[in-house]
């Protein structure tokens, strides 16, 4: 009977996409709840990040950050995004070392708390 099997499926496809979006949401640790992420790729973009990284590690940058190495949960990360702030006076606020580290989390870390 096509008409079952099909409402089967769509059922099965809702289901998936709301568990999909649950398990997103588990995935993001507490700190960076709120956080902004489209400002915190903007302002990724506008204080060289990446390039003063790339000079270092070579590639794109990306390899100086080590999901496995000394930043081991969102805390540490986000902390480490502050020091960065500090050190080379970008005079960012706390939100936006916050919504840094966020983006940095979800394409590198993935630290769950
Ligand atoms: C002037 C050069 C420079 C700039 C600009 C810079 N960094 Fe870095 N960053 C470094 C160097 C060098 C290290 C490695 C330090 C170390 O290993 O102790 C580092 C390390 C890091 C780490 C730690 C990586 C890890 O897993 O151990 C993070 C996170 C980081 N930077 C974030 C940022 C962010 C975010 C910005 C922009 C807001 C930024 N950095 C701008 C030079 C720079």
């Amino acid at each position: 009977m096509p008409t079952i099997s099909s409402f089967v499926c769509a059922g099965s496809l809702a289901l998936s996409a709301l568990l999909a979006s649950q398990t997103a949401m588990a995935q993001t640790p507490a700190i960076f709840k709120y956080a902004d992420l489209e400002l915190g790729r903007q302002l990724i973009a506008d204080n060289n990040c990446n390039a003063c990284h790339a000079k270092k590690f070579g590639g794109d940058g990306s390899a100086i950050y080590r999901p496995q190495g000394r930043l081991t949960n969102a805390g540490l990360l986000r902390g480490m995004v502050e020091q960065c702030n500090t050190t080379l006076n970008l005079s960012l606020f706390p939100e936006e070392v916050t919504a840094i580290a966020a983006v940095l989390n979800q394409s590198h870390y993935r630290h769950k708390d």
